[in-house]
């Protein structure tokens, strides 16, 4: 934003904690490289004051929001219209404010989707391994499965992993199954694999020394993508990557559900790559 005016519109983020969002920084660069009146703020807020959140946002007419832990789900039912992605999904990430009437969307699922496609991967008709079976495997594997992929979903708790084949299976008929996380299910699993999705925080910081794959799986023919962002190259990035497979890290996702959000509020097509140098630098500073 270059200066708050009488006429600047409001968006923002909701959460709690906050204070690391890298949401105002990607934001503000793209509002302030297409020239656009807004600015974005964090809002931490509780769990037991969404509600009032919500009445407040509508009082205000604050144009655009992000929502993040814990308000995902809670959201919904305070909401007045949900796209369908949202609601197959059960989870919110963002919302548009059109004239007091307020619609939950999800980006979060289709800005994975984004990254994917960027680097030149298709999903339709190629076998993707997915390891977790928590939020964020949920939307993902969703969303692959809608563009026709074939899925293999591996989780440490098997029945976590089986309850969600279950839930995709009323929507999907291709390919889909459900493992326990160990190597040799792994190794089964990525026989003839194109794709390896990390959906866990394994690997996150402090952790950066974990990784839920021995490299010894690892092929050049595996693209792997990892939705940790922090570190960017996580251990199984870095492992992939010396075995001559294709990288993609989850800056890339966080950025794209982003710039998603973005589309939504302003009806302009997102500045990506300053959008990306922003969250760079915002990571580089929490540093
Ligand atoms: P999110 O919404 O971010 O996906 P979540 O719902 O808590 O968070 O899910 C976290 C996922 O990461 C789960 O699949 C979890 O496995 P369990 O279902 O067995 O708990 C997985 N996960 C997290 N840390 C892990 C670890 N160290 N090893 C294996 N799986 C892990």
């Amino acid at each position: 934003m270059s200066s708050i005016t009488g006429k600047t519109r409001v968006c923002g983020i909701i959460g709690d904690p906050i204070e690391h969002t890298m949401s105002p920084a990607m934001h503000n660069a793209a509002f302030k490289a297409l020239g656009l009146d807004y600015a974005y703020l964090a809002f931490r807020v509780r769990k037991e004051a969404l509600k009032n959140a919500i009445a407040g946002l509508k009082a205000l007419g604050i144009a655009g929001l992000n929502v993040t832990i814990p308000h995902k789900v809670d959201i919904m039912p305070l909401l007045d219209k949900l796209d369908p992605l949202a609601e197959k999904m059960g989870a919110v990430n963002t919302v548009v404010n059109e004239d007091g009437i307020l619609t939950g969307y999800n980006t979060d699922a289709p800005g994975f989707l984004q990254a994917l496609k960027s680097s030149g991967i298709e999903p339709k008709d190629k076998k993707i391994v997915v390891i977790g079976a928590g939020g964020a495997a949920k939307g993902i594997t969703f969303v692959l499965a809608e563009a026709g992929a074939g899925l293999v979903i591996l989780n440490r708790t098997p029945s976590r992993a089986e309850e969600l084949a279950a839930q995709m299976a009323r929507f999907y008929k291709q390919g889909l199954k459900a493992m326990a996380l160990s190597e040799a299910n792994l190794e089964k699993a990525l026989a003839g694999a194109d794709v390896l999705v990390n959906t866990t925080s394994a690997g996150m910081v402090p952790d950066v020394d974990l990784t839920l794959v021995p490299a010894r799986l690892l092929r050049a023919d595996i693209a792997v993508f990892d939705i940790v962002y922090n570190p960017r190259e996580t251990r199984l990035l870095r492992e992939a990557k010396a075995a001559g497979a294709r990288t993609i890290g989850g800056l890339d996702m966080l950025v794209w559900q982003g710039a998603l959000a973005f589309e939504k509020w302003t009806g302009h097509k997102a500045p990506f790559e300053i959008m990306k140098q922003a969250a760079v630098k915002a990571l580089q500073h929490e540093k």
